[in-house]
């Protein structure tokens, strides 16, 4: 077959497909249309760009978008309540490389303080890529129970909490499956009892993230408000970018207290993980912030809480066991026959609490009425 062919028949596919892919959180109505042809008209396609090393450090050698990259940073930071002239922050690869560095910069910083690295606690129902993280960079873990709402279970991290060392929290703002948001000021009082040497508070959001800032929920990520140092998010899941990138944003001081990493070949001091990055990514935010913006943003988000109710709604009514948490798009339900789950692209979990064998949906913003409707009624056929 003609390469040609190939890549039309692949193309074709995924577009009939495409409005039944409503078991992962990916937005399937990207928020760039437009930029492809931008990226064309302005010759962009024809020069190879490289964001290698930290956006506010010093200026780059490769040719770059790194002041596009800290407008970025800019524009979002007061959206996590980062407190003004603190803002720091990059865009990353994807949500996993967001944790990668909050868990990275935060044992760094800790071990900076302490002398000592710190234990780090995330709840079970935590997305894998934060244990799968410690272990990466060999950090003693420790897992915590979760509650009835698949929130970390405050009395399990009481018990495990070891106030002789340094400890490292990462808290699921949006869990992958249940859809649950751990509880920032339970775990806080926690720590004021038993007043640990020192913490970092990292915050995985990658779904969550995207769109509590644009709720009545955003002070559930407001850093002042809550008291964390970062926080990771993904950008291809509600803000709608069409490849995996994400954003990191956390506070100057954060990177004061990282090791110094002076590069010669590179003129620079480089804290991040991975040398070159994407200097595609950080046009795709700029893009989307311009076009989409606030206001687009905040209907986006409210349209999908809306047809998240409908969905539970839909099952509620059918008798169908199914629930979803406070502020999420997720439902999590019974688990639908071999063929639905096939044709919908759903995820399966396994919840002993609910009842073992389930499904899930995440309700992103191409998750319209008539998909939910002809669903429900795929999982009433005999
Ligand atoms: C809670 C949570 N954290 C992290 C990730 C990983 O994000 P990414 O796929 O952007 O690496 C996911 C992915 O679904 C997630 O649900």
């Amino acid at each position: 077959m003609e390469v040609e062919e190939r890549l039309v028949n692949l193309v074709k596919d995924c577009y009939n497909r495409v409005d039944y892919c409503i078991g992962y959180p990916v937005c399937q109505y990207p928020n760039i249309s437009g930029f492809g042809e931008w990226y064309a008209k302005t010759g962009l396609c024809d020069i190879a760009t490289n964001n290698a090393g930290n956006p506010f450090g010093e200026e780059q050698l490769l040719l770059n978008t790194s002041m596009i990259e800290r407008d970025v940073i800019k524009t979002f930071a007061p959206l996590y309540g980062v407190p003004k002239g603190q803002e720091w922050g990059f865009v990353t690869n994807s949500g996993t490389d967001g944790n990668m560095h909050g868990i990275y910069f935060g044992a760094k910083k800790l071990q900076k303080a302490t002398g000592m690295l710190p234990v780090v606690y995330v709840s079970k129902e935590a997305h894998y890529s934060s244990y799968r993280i410690c272990d990466v960079q060999n950090l003693e873990t420790r897992l915590i129970d979760y509650d009835e709402y698949g929130r970390m279970d405050p009395e399990s991290f009481r018990e495990n909490l070891d106030p002789s060392k340094p400890a490292l929290i990462v808290f699921a703002i949006g869990s992958t499956f249940m859809g649950a948001t751990d509880d920032q000021d339970a775990i806080q009082k926690v720590l004021e009892e038993k007043k640990p040497i020192a913490v970092y508070k990292h915050l995985d959001a990658a779904l969550f993230g995207g769109y509590l800032p644009f709720t009545e929920y955003k002070d559930i990520v407001n850093m002042e408000k809550r008291g964390y140092d970062s926080i990771a998010i993904s950008g291809h899941k509600f803000l709608g970018i069409d490849e995996p990138c994400g954003l990191f944003i956390s506070r100057k001081e954060i990177l004061e207290a990282q090791n110094e990493f002076k590069v010669a070949y590179l003129n620079s001091d480089m804290p991040l993980i991975s040398c070159s990055r994407s200097a595609l990514a950080p046009l795709k935010f700029y893009w989307i912030l311009n076009n989409i913006g606030i206001e687009g943003f905040e209907k986006e988000a409210q349209l999908m809480l809306d047809n998240t109710n409908y969905l539970q709604a839909r099952f509620d009514e059918i008798g169908w066991p199914a629930w979803h948490m406070p502020y999420s798009n997720t439902v999590f339900f019974k688990r639908v026959p071999e063929w639905v789950r096939q044709k919908y692209c759903l995820a399966n979990g396994f919840i002993p609490e609910y009842g073992g064998e389930l499904s899930h949906i995440v309700v992103m913003q191409h998750v319209k009425k008539s998909i939910i409707d002809e669903f429900i009624s795929d999982i009433q056929k005999k």
